[in-house]
């Protein structure tokens, strides 16, 4: 089940401010009584007016994007020959997706978009243990494989999700199997049928699924931190808590028979939610990572770890993108991938203003992984609104209930066109037009290569005086900053961090 993110800041909330609703005046004579009365009536309107102004500071933010500026904001969409030439910039493939279940409707519509928009499929149900061992010792892989197929026939790449997960297990399990058993013959042998009947061109596998607590805390050891989970197999199923397997056993034994039967080249991963910042739960899956590598030893670049990213699009409901980059910088010095892997964002009104904010939380998200050396996998979770795991009103998808694309499918589309024409990366849209402004001129044609020359500036505040430029490598932007936010020529304004964006040769 995932939890989406509790706001981590954030203006008061309309529940915030409730208590303040009890505030009445006691009062003890009918003169006082009626004076207490307006005093009430006064209090009561001024809360009133303050809940108003904290919804609406609740709001999203206005935001600048690239479909703003020369990118295209409506028509057909056709990517393919763009995700060539992203691959070509990042030197290897870039894995751009989504989801696919063979009774998935509107076959139509799947056969297209993986032909013009995604590149790149996870069966969203047919590789899960359920459909993949349905009795114990007996490996049927015919859903999954046929996933595959699909893929193959679309010339897709293929990613595997999942060969472990507490969800989604048939139903001779967890059954009341000692973990002694689980560990040396119920996992092995899964892992073995599922990753050896696969074969070697998946390019990563969901090696273990939500393993980590969401109770966790800033400190604790790699077992802590999955035993906070407090699911099978570290407990029995039958809600006692009576302990199982009392140590990482289970998830060195999954990954060392991946290892043992996966492709040279496919990642090994370990995927959750609600991770991706500086956060307990981010630090607990780097720790069991690095746990998995000391008791495996599994080379660090054969691992990865998946940040399914499935969000909302308001305050505290995603990650930053410097959060972010921060992460991946952290994996990619221990020579760790890191994928996005399930991302999609809820929003709480299907509106232009608020598809709008989805549409900069997926540029920042996609920018994150483009223009890091170590994020070379990038999975949109189901593909249209109507199929969507949370609900066809949550809006939470690229393409809406008649596989129209939304703003946030242009903005993508812009956001890898603006990377494979080796433009600066844009600065972090989601934090609204008052830290990022997008200026860019130039014409792009849709689906190839785009001319467009999209620099970005940074600015905070009412963004800073015109007409003015700064020097090369003088500031341009950033939180705080007044000043000129344009560059001279043969300079453009790269956000060093939130607070300082730098003119830096083109
Ligand atoms: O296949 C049966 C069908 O025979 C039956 O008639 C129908 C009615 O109950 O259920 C069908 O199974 C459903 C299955 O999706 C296939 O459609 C299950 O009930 C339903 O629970 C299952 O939901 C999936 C969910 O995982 C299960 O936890 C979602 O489609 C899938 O998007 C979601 O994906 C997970 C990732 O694997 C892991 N990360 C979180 C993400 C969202 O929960």
């Amino acid at each position: 089940m995932i939890v989406p993110m509790a706001p981590k800041v954030g203006p008061a909330t309309e529940r915030e401010l409730r208590p303040h609703y009890g505030y009445f005046f006691i009062c003890s004579f009918h003169s006082i009584l009626r004076a207490c009365a307006a005093m009430s009536s006064l209090v009561a309107s001024f809360i009133a007016i303050a809940i108003f102004a904290g919804r609406v500071a609740n709001a999203q933010p206005a935001v600048s994007l690239l479909i703003d500026n020369g990118y295209p904001s409506s028509g057909t969409l056709n990517i393919a020959s763009v995700l060539t030439q992203v691959s070509a910039k990042k030197g290897q493939t870039f894995h751009f997706g989504s989801t696919y279940d063979t009774y998935d409707a509107d076959q139509s519509w799947f056969d297209s978009i993986f032909q013009t928009f995604f590149k790149h499929v996870v069966s969203e149900n047919g590789c899960k243990w359920d459909a993949t061992e349905p009795t114990q010792g007996t490996s049927d892989l015919t859903e999954c494989l046929a996933t595959q197929s699909f893929a193959t026939t679309y010339g897709n790449s293929f990613r595997g999700h999942n060969t472990f997960w507490h969800s989604q297990t048939p139903s001779w399990l967890p059954g009341s199997f000692s973990a002694s058993t689980l560990v040396n013959t119920i996992i092995p042998q899964h892992v073995q049928a599922e990753i050896q009947g696969m074969g070697s061109s998946v390019t990563s596998w969901d090696v273990v699924n939500e393993v980590v607590g969401d109770g966790v805390s800033n400190g604790m050891t790699a077992l802590q931190c999955v035993q906070n989970k407090g699911d099978w197999p570290t407990v029995t199923s039958d809600g006692s808590g009576t302990p199982l397997v009392t140590d990482l056993s289970f998830i060195y034994q999954a990954f060392k028979t991946a290892y043992t039967y996966a492709g040279a080249n496919t990642r090994l991963a370990i995927n959750d939610y609600n991770t991706g910042g500086q956060d307990a739960k981010t630090a607990c899956v780097i720790a069991v990572l690095e746990s998995i590598q000391a008791n495996t030893s599994i080379p660090y670049d054969r691992l990865a770890i998946g940040f399914q990213s499935h969000l909302t699009a308001s305050t505290g409901g995603f990650y930053t993108k410097s959060a972010l980059a921060s992460t991946f910088s952290t994996l990619a010095a221990l020579g760790v991938n890191a994928m996005i892997t399930e991302m999609d964002i809820e929003v709480n009104t299907d509106n232009t203003a608020n598809l709008r904010y989805q549409a900069a939380i997926w540029g920042d998200y996609l920018d994150a992984c483009l223009y890091a050396s170590n994020c070379n996998e990038f999975i949109n979770w189901d593909p249209r609104d109507d199929l969507s795991w949370r609900g066809t009103s949550a809006a939470a998808t690229l393409f809406d209930s008649n596989g129209n694309p939304k703003p946030a499918a242009y903005e993508v589309a812009a956001r890898l066109q603006n990377y494979a024409a080796g433009n600066a990366e844009p600065c972090a849209t989601s934090s609204g037009t008052s830290v990022c402004t997008i200026t860019g001129t130039g014409s792009t044609t849709t689906g190839s290569s785009s001319s467009t020359s999209s620099t970005k500036s940074s600015s905070s505040g009412s963004g800073g005086p015109t007409g003015c430029a700064s020097a090369e490598w003088g500031q341009c932007g950033g939180m705080g900053w007044t000043g000129c936010t344009s560059c001279a020529s043969g300079t453009t304004c790269q956000e060093q961090n939130a607070y300082y964006s730098q003119c830096l040769p083109s």
